[in-house]
């Protein structure tokens, strides 16, 4: 028997009052934090493996397993998928969803890169190199993030964090997925701070994630935010 994933608990029933200040402080400042070495070495090794690319890129942030990545790559054999997560443990499992995906699908191979890297540093460099890059970033995914539910962890969340900024610079298209509807909702009010619509709707299809599968097993409602 499958333990029942857990439901989010939250003392928060509306966006954070504070969000749209916090959003608009970290607009309005620079991320000085030294970038880890370890993060520059596999943004290096992503510039030398788009190398001659001149195509489009997708970034699949938090990729865990790196499940979501395979998928995203089958979808789009003619774009460049890389698939990011800080986690070393996550990131090991990912060979045993490559072999279910080589087996049953015929064109995920060769197009995507699945690194274990630090996203707040990842997303400073990317932004930095992104007027002088051959490619370009067409969207950008981020599939259950971890949701910080405590009213006092707001800015742990992507959008309430410092990384905000250098996230959006890196591309203005997002798809975000969270069975924290409320999570969206702040993704949403922190993406109109920089001009950028989108829509909420409740997830229907097959899982893509193994947190997805999770969470549409047992029982719980997902919501994906898709901008404009
Ligand atoms: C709840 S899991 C979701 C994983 C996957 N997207 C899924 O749906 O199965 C959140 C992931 O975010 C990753 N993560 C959190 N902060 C990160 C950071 N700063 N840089 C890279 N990955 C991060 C964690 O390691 C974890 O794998």
């Amino acid at each position: 028997m499958f333990a029942e994933p857990r439901k989010i608990t939250t003392n928060q029933v509306a966006p954070h009052e504070d969000l749209l200040s916090v959003v608009q402080k970290y607009k309005k400042s620079d991320n000085l934090k030294p970038i880890a070495q370890h993060t520059k070495a596999a943004f290096d090794q992503t510039i030398d493996w788009l190398a001659d690319w001149q195509g489009e890129v997708i970034l699949d942030a938090c990729c865990g397993v790196g499940e979501s990545t395979l998928h995203l790559a089958s979808m789009h054999a003619d774009k460049r998928i890389i698939g990011i997560d800080k986690s070393a443990l996550r990131l090991n499992k990912n060979q045993h969803y490559e072999k279910g995906f080589v087996d049953s699908s015929s064109n995920t191979q060769n197009n995507h890169l699945i690194l274990q890297a630090d996203l707040e540093d990842f997303w400073r460099l990317l932004a930095d190199y992104l007027p002088q890059a051959k490619w370009n970033v067409v969207s950008q995914y981020l599939l259950y993030p971890n949701p910080y539910p405590k009213k006092s962890q707001l800015q742990k969340r992507w959008h309430a964090s410092a990384s905000f900024k250098s996230m959006i610079s890196c591309g203005k298209k997002w798809e975000v997925r969270s069975n924290w509807r409320l999570y969206l909702e702040e993704f949403q009010l922190a993406l109109q701070a920089y001009n950028i619509q989108s829509d909420i709707h409740e997830i229907t299809t097959s899982p893509i994630t193994p947190f997805e599968r999770k969470y549409l097993g047992g029982g719980q409602k997902c919501w994906q935010l898709v901008t404009r």
